[in-house]
């Protein structure tokens, strides 16, 4: 018999009844770091009082009224956001799919704004994930996402990630924009080079193209700057945002500059729910917590300590974790026995991390941590590592 919740998850037989920090405690009372943060969303950890705070002040007072009308909040957050970045307007959303899919009919409008309709096809890259929309998942183009889906949204052309030739060959004369997540997360923590970010930003300008980049997992102060495009000092003109915006709220959000959103008139594009009053007064008090003065120097550095003790980690257990990759809080490490077992073995030390492509697992802290944290997260890693290792010793003797 199906279940009462649709079956499209293998979850796992946990549940978990609150959060502090970076600790959740399921139904049993037992404690678990969370190195998952709800797939990067908890940025600032769970239960964090100025959230709480700002989210039941707003409840008390007004939850919805519809984009028909002013919404302050919406107001105070875009023009936060629009200060904050390359942008200078601001789509609110629900989700991190729907912020993806108004940036790629943003596109097709803009070109038809500027009466050229043919240009609307957008170039992506392999092992990205925008989503799970249709559009979302013909960009994709992974086999596990599009299987039985068909026929595909027509329009998107892919290329290999990092490769600036193949991306180059592609672009024909109804290219409209260039979409890349700038670090890709679910494809297995895969972080574009500088020199790839600057040579979309050449290749854009040179035909005309618009850049899109997806930071909906990598943005919002996870790798140590706002948004992870700042470290190669090149700016998009579409980026989409959500789940570490809203720190747990339901939250998206599409910026773009003034000139690719020329053709997002009124009636263009709409939404119910999209930038409620609720979830404008956490997405504002997640702004007010990351943009306060030190904060993102703390990510970085306390990045820099997880970083180089994972590369100990790896060092001392090749054969289980093989390589560490990633930057800020957003990191993963490839192992060798399949990242399931390893998931699994974690949870079973109260560590929880997400699994990803190329047999990766993500570590996805909150902003948050401290070093013993880091300390916390490093004996489950070499508990679970020693065990594995013992393990595949063994099986090599037999
Ligand atoms: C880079 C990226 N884009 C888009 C999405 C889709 O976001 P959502 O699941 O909120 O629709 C995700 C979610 O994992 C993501 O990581």
């Amino acid at each position: 018999m199906i279940p009462a919740v649709m079956p499209t998850y293998a979850r796992a037989d946990v549940a978990f009844e609150h959060g502090q920090g970076a600790y959740l405690f399921d139904t049993g009372g037992r404690r678990y770091l969370d190195f998952a943060s709800g797939i990067a969303v908890t940025a600032l950890g769970h239960a964090h009082p100025a959230l709480v705070a700002a989210l039941t002040e707003q409840a008390h007072k007004l939850w919805h009224t519809s984009n028909l009308f002013r919404i302050p909040g919406q107001e105070r957050l875009a023009a936060r956001l629009t200060a904050a970045s390359f942008a200078d307007t601001v789509f609110f959303t629900n989700s991190g799919v729907e912020a993806w899919e108004c940036g790629v009919k943003m596109v097709r409008k803009h070109f038809h704004a500027k009466g050229q309709p043919d240009r609307y096809r957008i170039v992506t890259c392999s092992s990205a994930f925008h989503g799970r929309t249709l559009s979302a998942i013909a960009a994709a183009k992974q086999e596990k996402l599009v299987t039985g889906f068909g026929p595909q949204v027509d329009g998107f052309d892919q290329v290999a990630f990092g490769n600036l030739n193949e991306l180059r060959a592609a672009i024909t004369d109804r290219t409209a924009a260039i979409c890349v997540e700038p670090l890709q997360g679910e494809g297995g923590i895969r972080p574009a080079t500088v020199a790839f970010l600057q040579g979309l930003r050449a290749t854009a300008d040179e035909f005309g193209l618009l850049l899109f980049f997806d930071e909906i997992q990598s943005g919002i102060g996870r790798t140590g700057k706002l948004f992870f495009h700042e470290w190669a000092g090149v700016t998009p003109d579409v980026m989409c945002l959500a789940k570490g915006i809203g720190g747990g709220f339901p939250l998206g959000a599409c910026l773009a500059t003034e000139a690719a959103a020329i053709g997002m008139t009124a009636g263009t594009h709409g939404t119910t729910f999209g930038g409620n009053p609720l979830a404008m007064a956490v997405a504002n008090a997640v702004l007010d917590q990351v943009l306060a003065p030190g904060f993102l120097d703390r990510v970085a550095a306390i990045s820099g300590v997880l970083w180089e003790r994972l590369g100990h980690l790896v060092e001392a257990f090749p054969e289980v974790f093989c390589e560490r990759r990633g930057a800020g809080l957003m990191l993963g490490l490839k192992c060798g026995p399949p990242n399931g077992d390893i998931v699994t073995a974690l949870r079973h030390e109260n560590l929880l991390v997400v699994p990803a492509g190329e047999n990766v697992i993500r570590l996805l802290p909150p902003l948050i941590i401290d070093e013993t944290h880091v300390e916390t997260a490093l004996a489950a890693l070499t508990t679970v590592a020693t065990a594995k290792s013992a393990a595949s010793t063994e099986g090599a003797a037999v």
